[in-house]
This record gives C-alpha cells, sequence and structure tokens, in this order.
C-alpha cells in the first residue's frame, strides 16, 4: 500500500513535470510545427528534445546511430550545428528518419526564421544543463 503511494506520488511528479516543461516551449515551435514531430520528454516521430539535449550537452556518451559528439558536430559548437541541421533538415544522427528543412537555406535563408530556429535550439540546449 504504502509503496502504491509513492509510486503515485512519483508519477504526479513526473506529469507535473512534464506540463510545466510543455508550457516553456517557445512560441515559434508552432509556426514550424516542430511538436508534431517533437515532444519535449517522449519520442514521436523526432528524438524527445530531452535526449537531443542530453546528447549535445555532452551527457549521452553515443547517440543511438552509434555516433559520438565530436563526430557529429564535427569541430563546431552544439549550437551552430544544431542551426544548421535544423535549418538544412536530414537524418543519421537518431535514426533513418529525416527531419524536413525548416528554412530555406540553399537559396534564402530568412533571418526572421534563423533568429526563432535560434530561440527554439538555445530552449533545447537548455532542458539537460
Ligand atoms: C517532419 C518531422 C520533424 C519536424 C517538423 C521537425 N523535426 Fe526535428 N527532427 C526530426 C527527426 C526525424 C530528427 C532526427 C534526425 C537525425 O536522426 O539526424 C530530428 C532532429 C532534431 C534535432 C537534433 C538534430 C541532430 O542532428 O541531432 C533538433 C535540435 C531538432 N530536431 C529540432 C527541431 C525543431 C526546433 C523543429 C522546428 C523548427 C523541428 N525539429 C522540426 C523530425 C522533425
Amino acid at each position: 500500500m504504502k509503496s502504491t503511494i509513492i509510486s503515485m506520488t512519483v508519477a504526479a511528479g513526473l506529469m507535473a513535470a512534464g506540463s510545466v516543461l510543455a508550457a516553456e516551449v517557445p512560441a515559434a515551435s508552432e509556426k514550424f510545427h516542430c511538436t508534431t514531430c517533437h515532444s519535449v520528454t517522449e519520442k514521436k516521430i523526432g528524438p524527445s528534445w530531452m535526449d537531443i539535449s542530453k546528447f549535445y550537452n555532452g551527457k549521452m556518451e553515443k547517440s543511438p546511430t552509434g555516433k559520438t559528439l565530436g563526430q557529429v558536430t564535427a569541430g563546431e559548437s552544439s549550437e551552430v550545428y544544431l542551426l544548421a541541421k535544423v535549418s538544412k533538415g536530414g537524418y543519421g544522427v537518431w535514426g533513418k528518419q529525416p527531419m524536413i528543412a525548416n528554412d530555406d537555406v540553399f537559396h534564402q535563408p530568412s533571418t526572421a526564421k534563423q533568429a526563432d530556429l535560434k530561440e527554439l535550439i538555445q530552449f533545447v540546449m537548455g532542458l539537460a544543463k
């Protein structure tokens, strides 16, 4: 009985933490429909933003496809690498499922979009700091 109460309390605590995080997701995520594929805590079409944050803060040794942080970022900072990746899209760090391009970097990258994407990446990076 005691353990049931404890686990219920823990579950309620986790749910509260999840909803606080969801409330903090920057509004810019809606313009790009990021949350169609991502959640802060759950894997959807894309990896959870918490897992991404752990990897790019050096708190996860390898990504699910066996890559180290150094192999992925190739000498760039995590923020610089992620801005380019989220802009152009791509696959292979987490699995075979691709992320779509979120900004048209090949033709005309938009200053406004780059600012929004930077804000979103800073939010993701902050989750596991
Ligand atoms: C169509 C689905 C989809 C959308 C929309 C999407 N993503 Fe992704 N995202 C993915 C997938 C799939 C991956 C994993 C890519 C890989 O394995 O390299 C990913 C990876 C990422 C990564 C980690 C990149 C890496 O190389 O490790 C970040 C950060 C990210 N997404 C942020 C965003 C943000 C911010 C948005 C909105 C601007 C967004 N995503 C929109 C599917 C999506």
